[in-house]
């Protein structure tokens, strides 16, 4: 009683000192039924683009809602991370360490904004097409479908060494990764459910290749790496070899969207080192998470698609912030 009396205090309190709009609507929650007058198709022109475009490239759907994640991380999910160089933007997101020569899809991105500007000119942004597409991508892969939450705007800057910082590193410890997920408001259920993701797309060598050789200055490999994976990985990513070359995330279903990510985990094939450890580290709320997830794929697809609401919901811009970019790679 108490505390439903505080609520309609602090909510005529709003009414009475902040009148004006745009900051009403400044703090506007998102939606599913944001564009259902002005462009009722608009999922389903993503879903068509991002088909097609999984007709020759099998790993577009993974490269699309890693750019979401990735998005989301950096100053909120605002269509940062599409951003070129040029004009006011003078560092980019996508050159910042974590993106340069590994976050793919922009090509995608373009055609997809494209297809909708021919349906329904200026009104869905650039930071939505990414939540929409990465939904798509989960759902063609054999995955969960939700209703995407949407009525987000783009911004109007990149934050490069924001990216550098936010975004989490696969050589980083769990507490530190703990710590970058916490920082944009996610809590260790959405790290496991999230990291589920790696259930498809690649890898290159140079992501996990300290594991494979001399890991911590050991002299011997990670011995959290399953033997006869350690010998497989050891000959697509030999010493001296090329960094770039790309290793299924998943080796077990390497473009479907299943559980076997967290199985893989169970019997030490998690490829990258801040994979194998939410297994191997001694936390023990992560691992039954790790066993829970392994052992149920519906317990993992419901928080699945749960926490990637709870991504999709970071400081978005909605109201009148920011805008409607008519080109997801440059300001209006
Ligand atoms: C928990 C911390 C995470 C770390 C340290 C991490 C790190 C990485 C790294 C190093 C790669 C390989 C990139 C390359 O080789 O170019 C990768 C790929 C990928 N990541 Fe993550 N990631 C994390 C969380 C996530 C989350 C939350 C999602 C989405 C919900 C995600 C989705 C993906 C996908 C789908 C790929 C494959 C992309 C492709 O094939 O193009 N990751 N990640
Ligand atoms: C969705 O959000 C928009 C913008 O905040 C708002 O105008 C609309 O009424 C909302 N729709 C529903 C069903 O809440
Ligand atoms: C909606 O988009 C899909 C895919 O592009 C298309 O097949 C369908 O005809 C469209 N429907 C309407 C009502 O425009
Ligand atoms: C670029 O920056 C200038 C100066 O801050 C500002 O007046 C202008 O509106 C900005 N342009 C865009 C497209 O945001
Ligand atoms: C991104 O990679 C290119 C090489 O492909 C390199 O020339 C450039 O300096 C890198 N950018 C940053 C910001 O590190
Ligand atoms: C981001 O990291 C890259 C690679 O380490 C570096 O070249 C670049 O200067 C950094 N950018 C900022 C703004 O700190
Ligand atoms: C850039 O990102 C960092 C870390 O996420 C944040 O602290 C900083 O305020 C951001 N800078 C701007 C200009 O938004
Ligand atoms: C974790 O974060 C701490 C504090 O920022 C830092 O000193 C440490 O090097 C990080 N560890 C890893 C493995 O990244
Ligand atoms: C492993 O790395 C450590 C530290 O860099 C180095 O001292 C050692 O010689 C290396 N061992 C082997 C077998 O390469
Ligand atoms: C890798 O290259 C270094 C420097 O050229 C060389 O000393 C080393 O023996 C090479 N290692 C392997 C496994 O080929
Ligand atoms: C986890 O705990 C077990 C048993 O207590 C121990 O043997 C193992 O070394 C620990 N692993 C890590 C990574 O701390
Ligand atoms: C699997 O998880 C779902 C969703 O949490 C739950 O309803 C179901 O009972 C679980 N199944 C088993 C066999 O535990």
């Amino acid at each position: 009683m108490v505390g439903y009396g505080v609520v309609v205090l602090v909510g005529i309190a709003v009414v009475l000192f902040y009148p004006c709009k745009a900051e009403a609507q400044a703090q506007a929650q998102l939606n599913s039924t944001f564009y259902s007058k002005t462009c009722p198709n608009v999922s389903s022109i993503v879903r068509s683009v991002v088909q097609q475009a999984l007709q020759s490239d099998p790993r577009i759907g993974a490269s699309l809602i890693r750019l979401h994640f990735h998005d989301c991380f950096v100053n909120g999910c605002d269509g940062s991370v599409l951003l070129e160089v040029g004009g006011n933007i003078t560092e980019s997101e996508k050159s910042a360490a974590p993106n340069n020569n590994s976050a793919r899809g922009f090509d995608v991105v373009d055609n997809i904004k494209t297809s909708i500007e021919n349906s329904c000119p200026g009104v869905v942004s650039c930071a939505d097409i990414l939540a929409l597409a990465a939904q798509a991508s989960v759902s063609l892969a054999g995955g969960p479908s939700w209703n995407v939450l949407v009525g987000r705007r783009d911004g109007l800057i990149a934050n490069q060494s924001g990216a550098n910082t936010s975004i989490p590193s696969p050589l980083e410890a769990l507490q530190n990764i703990t710590a970058k997920f916490a920082a944009v408001g996610l809590n260790t259920n959405d790290l496991v459910a999230l990291s589920g993701a790696h259930t498809f797309g690649r890898a290159q060598c140079r992501f996990f290749s300290n594991r494979l050789f001399n890991f911590s200055g050991s002299g011997t490999p990670d011995p959290t790496l399953d033997s006869t994976y350690l010998a497989t990985l050891q000959q697509n990513c030999p010493q001296n070899g090329s960094a770039t070359t790309l290793n299924n995330l998943d080796p077990s279903s390497p473009d479907s969207f299943d559980n076997n990510y967290f199985t893989n985990l169970l019997s030490n094939k998690g490829l990258l080192q801040s994979d194998q450890q939410l297994f191997s580290t001694n936390a023990s709320s992560i691992l039954s998470l790790v066993n829970n997830f392994a052992n149920n794929q519906t317990a993992f697809f419901q928080a699945f698609a749960q926490s990637m609401i709870n991504m999709g919901n970071i400081t978005p811009l909605t109201g009148t912030q920011g805008q409607i970019r008519s080109d997801c790679k440059k300001l209006n």
